[in-house]
């Protein structure tokens, strides 16, 4: 009996695939074996035209090149096509027991300066006085002396430190630790929705497919504690507009809180604040560090 011959296509697919199956490491074969069948039937439903293939070439070229240490223009591609929160939720989905997660975002700035508790990350900058505090538990319901947390989010206009004309000076961020009972707070001012930058690649798919840029204004954080996961996600502002249509996709129910109006306050520490603010408290739960995080240390 002959066997029936495979369309070219379908032969050029399994020469491929053929070609990568002696790849030595198992999970570069899975990873290129997957990515090879998938890109293949993508072309193959498209059947693109010679010059659209060269637009799509030239479409990640310019994403390439538009990308510096101070602009991410893969990470914002990842984060508008939905990508970045599967892989979250591939990673992090774990049903409750600790804080949800979210996307990192192209702003976060490794060791951030130091700010000490109840000190001020805005340094000035114009807007409504927000004062942030809560505490820090470890998985196990214990307070996570320590912890450090990194805070980073927009100014009132809706922009962030690395957009500002001025590079090099750090505002609306800083790391502070948890005291001995997980306890944290800050100064800022209310953070405002935004649009993602929108002069490069990704924000000209975004307008091609007819959507807006904007995020809904929220506060970033990053918790790291030792014997734990780092926990990466953010605070939402309760009464946003664009909660139901991040252009990221990050907005989780539990992690939209009251920003409330206020005019005194009795912080955890029993400090009086007796001016108008508006206040946020957030308490945040760290995942014990899973095997994979203990084999890597
Ligand atoms: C951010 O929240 O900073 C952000 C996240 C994804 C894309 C752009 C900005
Ligand atoms: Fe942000």
């Amino acid at each position: 009996m002959t066997a029936t011959a495979l369309a070219p296509a379908d032969q050029l697919t399994r020469d491929v695939l053929a070609r990568l199956a002696e790849a030595p490491d198992p999970r570069i074969r899975e990873t290129l074996g997957a990515l090879v069948r998938h890109l293949h039937a993508f072309v193959r439903e498209i059947a693109p035209t010679e010059s659209e293939w060269a637009a799509a070439i030239d479409f990640l070229t310019r994403t390439g090149q538009i990308c510096t240490d101070r602009r991410q223009e893969f990470i914002l591609l990842s984060d508008t096509l939905g990508v970045s929160m599967l892989v979250d939720e591939i990673n992090h989905g774990r049903g409750g027991a600790t804080t949800e997660t979210t996307v990192l975002g192209p702003f976060y700035v490794a060791d951030p300066p130091d700010v000490e508790a109840g000190g001020d990350i805005a340094r000035g900058l114009p807007g409504a006085p927000l004062f942030v505090e809560g505490f820090i538990y470890s998985q196990s319901g214990a307070p996570l002396a320590g912890a450090i947390i990194d805070v980073w989010q927009s100014d009132d206009q809706g922009r962030y430190d690395l957009q500002f004309d001025d590079p090099g000076q750090f505002f609306m961020r800083g790391r502070l630790r948890a005291d001995d009972l997980g306890r944290f707070s800050f100064w800022s001012i209310m953070p405002r929705s935004y649009p993602i930058p929108t002069d490069g690649p990704a924000g000209a798919l975004l307008a091609a497919a007819g959507r807006h840029a904007y995020r809904p204004a929220h506060v970033h954080f990053r918790i790291s504690g030792a014997g734990h996961d780092d926990l990466i996600t953010h605070v939402f502002v309760r009464g946003d507009q664009y909660l139901t249509s991040d252009v990221v996709f990050g907005v989780k129910d539990s992690l939209i809180a009251d920003f409330e109006h206020r005019t005194r306050t009795i912080s955890l520490v029993g400090a009086p604040i007796e001016r108008a603010h508006r206040y946020l408290r957030y308490d945040f739960v760290l995942p014990t560090a899973s095997a994979a995080t203990v084999a890597a240390q």
